[in-house]
Parts: structure tokens; C-alpha cells; sequence
């Protein structure tokens, strides 16, 4: 059995050894890694070291941070997820010091549970992934503070926050066609990136809270906590713990621990359900209703299709698009691994409907103020016992 994490859509489960992760908790361990975006190639050696000047990444002391977020108040707190707490900050944006409250440019600084030991490696692998990699689809790390038990991280400010609360939060407006087609692209991007990177990275938990969204609603990938290199020379699969979040996780990687870059195109099948349906990967507020389970038989028919589209769209969509996506989608969440497209694939797909932001900030936002939906949720019954225990699914 392995040891259930805090919140229960997220668990870590001791499944296989997984002696290529675990750090030693005083060392911190970095992939020295250059790496460009264009050509998408990088070299990689994995050292034993201080964070050392050479990631570019700022070191903070704790009293700093705790100052400018105002020990953590309540008020800046801009979002949660398993490990940690996440709150606004402000540094100067030229020596990127902290600031005072208010003065400065805005970051977002994570603070993990002190007592977590997994917190404590999420940290880690945040500080080793992001530090070195640098693409436009993927969150900036400014810096981290490591300081006796407090680990914390911190962040370029996305001012949109996560596409979870853009998708599900009923107070937010609902997100168009055309800026739900440039998520979904943005996304294939970064995965893109990741996994043609020399050394390939295995992102592990994508899901719509990962995902935050900037000013114009671009995609980039946050959360690099459970990241992990991918397998080297002939090898397809990485042997691994189960970490992940239930719904998005790929079902042969649940069932082994086979861990490959196919697990990824797996949960971006689910996010792209996301958008197209409006509808959580596991909705809790109806026994379990796994998303993927529930669109199966209307995204396998091309006549059906439309049958789950988010109604808050008000049917503003092209019909083709959501057909190539929804087929895309079916590819991608193919029960056979080897089957599923590769995140480059399934972003050459995508591109072409690509819009220009420029067009869309000309656009009204709302897909539709007339029909006034409010969001779908299942209404049929399901298991219900709500089962989120990776190793049980
Ligand atoms: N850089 C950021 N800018 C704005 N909001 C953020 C940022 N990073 C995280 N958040 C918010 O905090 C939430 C949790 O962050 P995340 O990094 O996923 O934490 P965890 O590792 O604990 O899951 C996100 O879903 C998002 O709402
Ligand atoms: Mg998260």
C-alpha cells in the first residue's frame, strides 16, 4: 500500500523502487541541461551539487519572502494544489530582489509543507526542470529558497491562473472555442518540447490545474513536481512509481508503472475532453464519473460528437474543428500506448486551427451572453464509492 497524499485527487503511491528518483534529502541533485527551444536539443549530465548560480535561478532567504507575501496572508493566497500553498509576491524587476508589498512586478511564490518528505522532492525536481529548461509553453522559475525546513519556489505570475478555474469555476467566465483551440495547441507545444528534448522529460500530471494561463490566455506548463527523464537509448518505458492524479493518469502506467511519453498524450487526451465538454476528468460532486469513461461511446462515432460539447459554448464552434479534435482526443486516449500519436503529432494536428491572439483580443470574450448556461455536470449514476487511490483504479 502506498502512503495517500494530503489531498485526495493527487496521491503517491510506493507501487516499484524508484531508485532513479530519490534524491538524498540534504544533497540537491540538477540536470545541468542547455537546451533550445528551436531545435529542441540539449545536452544532459545529471551532477551531484548546490543549486548553483550557473541555473540563473535566484536564491531567497525565508524571512524575504515570508515579508513580501505578508507572512503568508490569507489575502495573497492565489491557489493550492497537493504539496503546497501558492501566494502572491513582489520583486524588483530588475535585480529581481524582493520588493515591498505592491511595489514591483508580481510573482507567485509556493511554500511547501515543511513537513512533507514528498514536498520535499517535488521541490526538487520543480528546482531541477524548470531552473534548466526555458520555453515559451513551459512557467518561468525566478528562484527558490531553501532554508532548514522551508522550501519554497518562485514563479513567473500567470496572471489568469490555472485553466481549472476557467473551465469548472461557475463565478468565471466561460472560455470561447477559439482561445480553448489555442490552449489545447499551447499545450501539445510544451509536451511537444519535453519530450524531443535529448534527454526526454516526462511531464507525469497533466491536468487542467497544471495548466496556467497568461495575460492572453497562453498555455504553459507549471507544476514540474513529478517530472522525470524518460527512457534512454532503445528503451520505451521508464520503470516507476505510481504518482499522478486519478482521471488523467494513463491506465498501463496505473496497471505497471511503466512510465513512457504515451502517458502524457493519455492525459492530454483528457484535458482536451476538458475543453471540448466543459465536464471534469473526475467529477466528485456525482459518486465518480470518469470523464474519459462516460465520452468513449460519442467521441468513437463522428455523428455523435457534438453530443458533448460544453453547452456553455452555446454551440459557438466550428463542427470541424470539434470533430478533428474530438477524433485526436479518441487517438490519444488509445488503450494500446503504442497506438496513441506523439505530442509532436498531435500538435501538427492542432496548429491549424491556430487564431491569432491579436484577432481574439478584437473579439468580445464571452462565447455567447444569451444562452447563459451554467456548467454541465453528469447526471447519471455511477460507482459510489469515489476511488482516487491511483493503485486501486
Ligand atoms: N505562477 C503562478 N501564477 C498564478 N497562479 C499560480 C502559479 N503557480 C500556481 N498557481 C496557482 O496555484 C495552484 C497550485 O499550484 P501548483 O504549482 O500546481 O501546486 P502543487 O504543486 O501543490 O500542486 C495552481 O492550480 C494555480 O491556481
Ligand atoms: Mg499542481
Amino acid at each position: 500500500m502506498g502512503n495517500c497524499c494530503r489531498r485526495p485527487a493527487r496521491c503517491a503511491h510506493v507501487a516499484s523502487p524508484d531508485s532513479q528518483t530519490s534524491h538524498p534529502m540534504k544533497e540537491i541533485f540538477f540536470i545541468q541541461e542547455t537546451s533550445n527551444p528551436q531545435s529542441g536539443k540539449t545536452s544532459s549530465t545529471t551532477t551531484k551539487s548546490n543549486v548553483s548560480p550557473s541555473s540563473g535561478l535566484m536564491s531567497y532567504n525565508f524571512n524575504d519572502l515570508r515579508n513580501v507575501t505578508g507572512n503568508f496572508k490569507t489575502s495573497n493566497l492565489i491557489g493550492e494544489g497537493g504539496f503546497g500553498q501558492v501566494f502572491k509576491g513582489w520583486i524588483d524587476e530588475s535585480t529581481l530582489a524582493t520588493s515591498r508589498q505592491g511595489v514591483g512586478m508580481v510573482v507567485a511564490i509556493k511554500k511547501l509543507d515543511p513537513e512533507s518528505f514528498q514536498g520535499h522532492k517535488e521541490w526538487l525536481a520543480e528546482v531541477n526542470y524548470l531552473g534548466h529548461l526555458n520555453h515559451e509553453n513551459l512557467v518561468k522559475l525566478v528562484g527558490y529558497c531553501s532554508e532548514s525546513k522551508y522550501r519554497l519556489l518562485v514563479y513567473e505570475y500567470m496572471p489568469r491562473g490555472s485553466l481549472e478555474n476557467h473551465l469548472f469555476r461557475k463565478s468565471v467566465q466561460p472560455i470561447r472555442w477559439a482561445t480553448r483551440m489555442n490552449i489545447a495547441i499551447g499545450i501539445a507545444r510544451g509536451l511537444s518540447f519535453l519530450h524531443s528534448l535529448k534527454t526526454q522529460v516526462i511531464y507525469r500530471d497533466l491536468k487542467s490545474s497544471n495548466i496556467l494561463l497568461d495575460s492572453d490566455f497562453n498555455a504553459k506548463l507549471s507544476d514540474f513536481g513529478f517530472a522525470r527523464d524518460g527512457p534512454v537509448g532503445d528503451k520505451t518505458h521508464v520503470s516507476t512509481r505510481v504518482l499522478g492524479t486519478g482521471g488523467y493518469a494513463a491506465p498501463e502506467y496505473i496497471a505497471t508503472g511503466h512510465l513512457s511519453t504515451k502517458s502524457d498524450v493519455y492525459s492530454f487526451g483528457v484535458v482536451l475532453l476538458e475543453l471540448l465538454s466543459g465536464r471534469r476528468a473526475l467529477d466528485d460532486r456525482v459518486g465518480e464519473s470518469n470523464l474519459v469513461d462516460w465520452s468513449r461511446p460519442f467521441i468513437s462515432d463522428r455523428k455523435r460528437i457534438l453530443r458533448i460539447m460544453d453547452t456553455r459554448l452555446c454551440g459557438q464552434y466550428s463542427k470541424n474543428e470539434a470533430q478533428t479534435a474530438a477524433a485526436l482526443a479518441v487517438n490519444c486516449l488509445n488503450l494500446d500506448a503504442r497506438i496513441r500519436p506523439s505530442m509532436t503529432e498531435v500538435f501538427t494536428t492542432l496548429e491549424q486551427f491556430r487564431t491569432p491572439n491579436d484577432y481574439l483580443r478584437t473579439q468580445s470574450r464571452e462565447p455567447g451572453r444569451s444562452c447563459n448556461k451554467s456548467p454541465p455536470s453528469f447526471n447519471y449514476k455511477t460507482t459510489p464509492n469515489r476511488n482516487t487511490n491511483l493503485n486501486k483504479m
